[in-house]
C-alpha cells in the first residue's frame, strides 16, 4: 500500500506510516519499551524523542541505532534487545 512503510519488530511485521521513525513503530507495535532495564529493574524506553536520552537504544539491521533517529525503511528489521 503506497503511504506506508512495512518493518519487523521482534519478527512482529509491523506497518507504519511513510516517513515514521522507529520510535513511532515501536507504539504503533504495542511495544512499551526496549527490551532492557535500569539497574533498579525500572524498564526502559524512548524518552526525549531527540537523540539525547540514549534509552531508546535498538539494534537495526545488526546494528545498534537509536530508534528516535531512525526513519522507517521498507524490510527494516528491528531488535529491542540492543
Ligand atoms: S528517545 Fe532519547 S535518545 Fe531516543
Amino acid at each position: 500500500m503506497s503511504g506506508e512503510t512495512l518493518l519487523h519488530i521482534d519478527g512482529q511485521p509491523v506497518r507504519v506510516k511513510a516517513g515514521s521513525s522507529v520510535a513511532a513503530a515501536l507504539r504503533v507495535a504495542g511495544a512499551m519499551g526496549v527490551a532492557r532495564s535500569s539497574v533498579t529493574g525500572q524498564p526502559r524506553a524512548p524518552f526525549c524523542g531527540m537523540g539525547v536520552c540514549q534509552e531508546c537504544r535498538v539494534r537495526i539491521d545488526g546494528r545498534q541505532r537509536l530508534a528516535c533517529q531512525a526513519v522507517c525503511a521498507e524490510g527494516m528489521r528491528v531488535e529491542t534487545s540492543a
